[in-house]
């Protein structure tokens, strides 16, 4: 879908005769996918080793200051592409001022601004897709994983007018539109955008987040806690930097699964339909994570 989202981009362009427009920003650390145009896009260079050459023109700068944006941008900028939510990058949300200044940039340059919801999407953040929560909205947003709880379908949404430049035939894939795919994610949608499902996201999320930060108070392993709904990361500080993997290698054994954005952010991304008590339970096997994982490591 990313792939999608950036061809529209530039054939929009193309097709509006702004033909000047070529160059797609995008963010040091991002996520976006490992099409050859979305690890292009992506900011990590790792992913994008021995795959040259790579697609022109698509430059990177830094995550929420919008003084370095705005120097990057002008007449050839055709859209930036950013996660509300850097996912695999850490867990960094956008301050509201950064994402109002970047929609104001792409408005002043006529740029197209890309939101990749395919972490943020779906009811993860306690809004059904994470733009809603900061007021600012996208002229192309992508969306994956949770629309089909697990079952294979991505989808990118555009306006009317922008999607006029997709025309049939212009753009396909052998499985999209894949009716079975699309009943799926039609019930997971019906799930996730009610209000209650909403609700229980934000209650959720809130109570982990404070149950965290009720453990760093024992514990002393973060300098920060910080996400929105059920996408929380926690950031090691000190001598615990690095050690996002031993911490959830530990977890498993316990029972417990969670994930790392990069080796000093440990993520959290339960299922949006966890209860108060499930919740109490993860707290309870990471309050007996951290104690191994501080016994082994004094
Ligand atoms: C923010 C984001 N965008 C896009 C993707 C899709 O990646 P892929 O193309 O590997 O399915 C991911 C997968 O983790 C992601 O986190």
């Amino acid at each position: 879908m990313n792939e999608a989202a950036l061809k529209l981009a530039r054939r929009y362009a193309i097709e509006t005769n702004q033909h000047e427009k070529h160059k797609i920003i995008a963010f040091h650390k991002a996520f976006h996918g490992r099409t050859l145009f979305s690890v292009t896009a992506g900011g990590t260079e790792a992913y994008k080793t021995n795959f040259g050459p790579l697609p022109a023109q698509l430059a990177h700068t830094t995550h929420n200051n919008l003084e370095a944006l705005s120097q990057i941008m002008g007449k050839d900028s055709c859209a930036v592409i950013l996660e509300p939510i850097m996912g695999e990058g850490g867990i960094h949300q956008m301050d509201l001022e950064f994402a109002q200044g970047v929609r104001a940039l792409c408005d002043q340059h006529q740029a197209l601004l890309i939101f990749d919801e395919v972490q943020t999407g779906m009811g993860r953040t306690g809004d059904l897709f994470c733009y809603q929560g900061l007021g600012v909205t996208p002229d192309i947003l992508t969306t994956a994983k949770a629309l089909g709880n697990g079952f294979p379908i991505g989808a990118m949404l555009t306006t009317e007018k922008i999607a006029q430049v997709f025309q049939p035939g212009v753009h396909g894939t052998t499985f999209g539109g894949n009716p079975l795919a699309a009943a799926v994610a039609k019930k997971v949608l019906e799930l996730v955008s009610a209000p209650e499902t909403l609700a229980g996201v934000r209650a959720r999320g809130e109570q982990f987040v404070q149950g965290l930060n009720d453990l760093n108070q024992k514990f002393d392993l973060f300098c920060e806690v910080r996400g929105r709904g059920l996408l929380i990361g926690a950031q090691l500080k000190g001598p615990h930097q690095q050690k996002a993997k031993d911490i959830l290698l530990q977890a498993s054994q316990k029972g417990l699964l969670i994930l790392q954005a990069g080796p000093d952010v440990l993520r959290f991304a339960p299922s949006l339909f966890i209860t108060e008590t499930e919740v109490e339970q993860a707290l309870n096997l990471l309050q007996q994570t951290f104690t191994s994982y501080l016994h082994e490591h004094r």
